[in-house]
């Protein structure tokens, strides 16, 4: 039985914990102020739970999350466990499982860029002068992925390794309409990509894709070949709204649109399964060498949280306030290292975490005429 307020926290590795950590004074504002009433539990994941229990993924933290309304995700991995075989790394054995587990086919990864901070971007000027917000939707539990067979074996003397790309049409068709659902509300662009040149695969990704689009008559698609696609993201981003892929192409585009933001700290993303049960984390890793050292970007956990008040709590508005408070804090010029114009004036992971929190009490209390806490 899930609980309607109950978030399983999963800190991770890496940053996860310190992000994780500034959430928490989201949470309180939000429950003290904006009438939420969010109850959280921490469970481990990925080279923590291997430390402790053995394993990427312990029985308690699947539990823990099936009896939780949504799962909010810090970051999993580090060098610690690179001395493992493959399968038991924590990124494998921890984050892969625990995506297969619960179906989580539906990857959502915004990529935006943030007006006050184009600079940052590796981008030429005249190329994101107009902006981009590229939102990647990429399938997350098939592909090559998980696609089997896979291994490692010898012919004769000659070794060889194998992974095997097969999609499923009713895998292409659930993400195709979930694509297009939010390609019509929203009245977006859709780009789909494939390399149906060379792989049977992405033959079957396109038709698919079309048929499903048959549906969808209002919503402008078009196809790229992946090669193709990666130059015209670096070309012009502005040209797409939704990109969607498979597994691996959504893997590697997600993090090209994310590095041309210039602020990959900033990016958070979402998952859902069949039942919409949804896992929010931020795109960037678990950044090991810059952990416990008070200088990583907490943003892109807050808007993960933000986008979790958003889908699995259904609180928009909220959610909306969140990001709000994140627009004026950079407004006024705060800036964690990895975003800071001047490099010796940054503020901390801390500093960044009870700022936010305190222009979130803020726009309660500018919401508060309009009686926010008790319509939303
Ligand atoms: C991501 C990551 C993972 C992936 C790794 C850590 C297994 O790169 O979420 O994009 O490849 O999916
Ligand atoms: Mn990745």
């Amino acid at each position: 039985m899930r609980k309607k307020n109950k978030i399983a926290i999963l800190p991770g590795d890496g940053i996860g914990p310190e992000v994780i950590k500034e959430t928490y004074k989201i949470i309180n504002v939000l429950n003290r102020y904006f009438n939420l009433n969010i109850q959280t539990k921490e469970y481990d994941i990925g080279g923590i739970a291997i430390d402790k229990y053995g394993i990427g993924l312990p029985e308690e933290t699947i539990v823990g999350c099936e009896k939780s309304i949504a799962i909010l995700l810090g970051s999993i991995g580090g060098p610690k466990w690179n001395y493992l075989p493959l399968h038991q790394q924590p990124e494998r054995s921890g984050l892969l499982n625990l995506r297969k587990k619960f179906g989580f086919f539906c990857n959502l990864r915004p990529a935006k860029l943030y007006p006050e901070l184009r600079k940052l971007s590796p981008l030429r000027k005249e190329i994101v002068s107009n902006g981009f917000n590229i939102l990647c939707i990429r399938e997350l539990t098939g592909g090559i992925y998980f696609g089997l067979p896979k291994g490692t074996k010898k012919n004769g003397k000659n070794k060889y390794a194998f992974d095997t790309e097969i999609y499923y049409e009713f895998e292409i068709e659930r993400i195709a309409h979930v694509a297009f659902q939010i390609a019509q509300k929203k009245k977006l662009r859709i780009t789909s990509i494939d390399k149906a040149n060379v792989l049977e695969s992405s033959i079957l990704w396109r038709k698919t894709i079309e048929k499903v689009s048959k549906k969808y008559p209002n919503v402008i698609l078009s196809h790229l070949y992946i090669d193709n696609a990666a130059m015209q993201i670096i070309k012009n981003p502005s040209q797409f709204d939704i990109i969607l892929t498979s597994n691996l192409f959504g893997d590697i585009l997600s993090d090209e649109c994310a590095m041309i933001t210039g602020s990959i700290g900033m990016l958070p993303s979402a998952s859902f399964n069949e039942n919409k049960f949804g896992i929010y984390e931020p795109a960037g890793g678990s950044a090991p060498d810059i952990q416990n050292k008070n200088i990583a970007n907490p943003i892109a956990q807050i808007l993960s949280l933000s986008m979790l008040i958003e889908y699995s709590l259904k609180k928009p508005k909220i959610s909306r306030c969140i990001n709000k408070s994140i627009k004026n804090v950079l407004k006024k010029g705060y800036r964690t290292l990895d975003i800071a114009n001047d490099k010796e004036k940054y503020i901390t992971t801390e500093e960044m975490g009870n700022l936010i929190s305190e222009f979130l009490i803020k726009e309660y209390e500018k919401n508060e005429k309009n009686v926010i806490s008790k319509n939303i």
